[in-house]
């Protein structure tokens, strides 16, 4: 088991740069997940950590040790892909101990690690069937297994789970999480769903345009975004932003949201954007200092909770309203953004303010 570290490195495909001068640390036993949209870099970065696909400058380091240049099987690291690639005409048995016997190694020793990967897969009942035979989440986890069965220092994993149904990709998602918290390997994984990101990482990197633009635990991507992207990113719905500009009453700078005056912390000023989670808006009667009034323009009673689409100064916003909440379209609701959750954003660069 290994650390790995990657050194500002670049990669141009032509005159296009699909990384830009990336550095990302994951710990010994850490679990990273790249996040981000389609063909901001994700499996381009994680092509560079196997060794797939060479830099154009920068380093890459596992457990301390300079691979920069090494092809991927001097790198003791293993890869699940998106489509698993398990032999459909090999049984589970075969597959899993496919790279064991490629490396040549005594078949006592083989049915011992095929063993033991296929128990920590829970597919040890599988093993004399055909892989063809097996059932989309079954041979997830045979390719699992087979990963593990190489007791790499390093796994990495590329979109495993979408080839799957949504259910089944759910129950893999929190099995996955089970199963891989035992087997402690340093992991870094791809996706671009952000709930699986959310579920599964100690850490996510999330990826924008060829960069690392935030890394951080999950929650506090959730909570704490870097910028707008990522707090528009992360969230279903996403975090509302709303744009107001700060103006001084008093010696005290001061953002109108529809009618209402919100004070703005110390330091903001200028064209701000106010970033707020739809769960961070409470739905208040007394309209007390700091809340706004806003217009329902869609309802969607969604079971645990209410959707409210909102309208408020010609700007759309969402609100997640408790499931009694007697509201309709068109109605006007008092909401209060809760202090310790807003974020404020530079309105030009977006980036987070303080
Ligand atoms: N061999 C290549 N030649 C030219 N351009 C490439 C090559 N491989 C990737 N790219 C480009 O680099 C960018 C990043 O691709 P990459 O596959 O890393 O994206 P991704 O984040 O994994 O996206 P997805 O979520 O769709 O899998 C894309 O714009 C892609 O078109
Ligand atoms: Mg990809």
């Amino acid at each position: 088991m290994a650390s790995i570290q990657v050194e500002k490195v670049r990669k141009a495909f032509g005159n296009f740069e699909a990384l830009k001068s990336v550095s990302l640390e994951v710990r010994d036993q850490e679990f990273t997940v790249l996040l981000g949209p389609s063909g901001c870099g994700k499996t381009t970065l994680l092509r560079i950590v196997a060794g797939l696909e060479s830099e154009t400058s920068g380093e890459v380091l596992i457990g301390g040790e300079d691979v920069t240049g090494l092809p991927p099987r001097a790198r003791n690291i293993a890869m699940v892909f998106q489509n698993y690639a398990v032999f459909p005409h090999m049984t589970v048995y075969d597959n899993i101990g496919f790279g064991l016997r490629m490396k040549k190694m005594p078949e006592a020793d083989v049915e011992a690690k095929v063993q033991r990967a296929a128990a920590m897969m829970h597919i040890e009942e599988q093993l004399p069937k055909y892989t063809g035979q097996l059932s989309g989440g079954q041979r997830q986890r045979v390719a699992v297994a087979r990963a593990l069965a190489m007791e790499p220092r390093v796994l990495l994993m590329d979109e495993p789970l979408s080839n799957l149904d949504a259910l089944l990709r759910m129950e893999m998602r929190a099995e996955l999480k089970g199963l891989l918290q035992e087997s402690k390997t340093t992991t870094i994984y791809v996706t671009h769903d952000q709930v699986e990101a959310m579920s599964l990482a100690d850490r996510i990197a999330v990826m924008y345009q060829g960069e690392i633009v935030q890394y951080d635990e999950p929650i506090d991507v959730y909570q704490k975004p870097e910028t707008t992207f990522v707090g528009g990113f992360i969230g279903s719905p996403p975090m509302n932003f709303i744009e107001l500009s700060a103006s001084e009453v008093n010696g005290r700078s001061y953002g109108r949201i529809g009618d209402s005056r919100i004070q703005m912390p110390a330091g903001v000023t200028g064209d701000v954007v106010l970033g707020i989670r739809p769960e961070d808006l409470e739905v208040v009667t007394d309209a007390p200092e700091g809340s706004f009034a806003a217009r329902a323009t869609v309802v969607e009673p969604l079971g645990p909770h209410q959707q409210l689409t909102m309208t408020v100064g010609g700007q759309t916003i969402r609100v997640t309203a408790a499931p009694d909440l007697e509201v309709w379209p068109g109605a006007s609701l008092d909401l209060l953004p809760n202090p310790n959750r807003i974020r404020w954003f530079d309105s030009r660069s977006g980036q987070a303010i303080g």
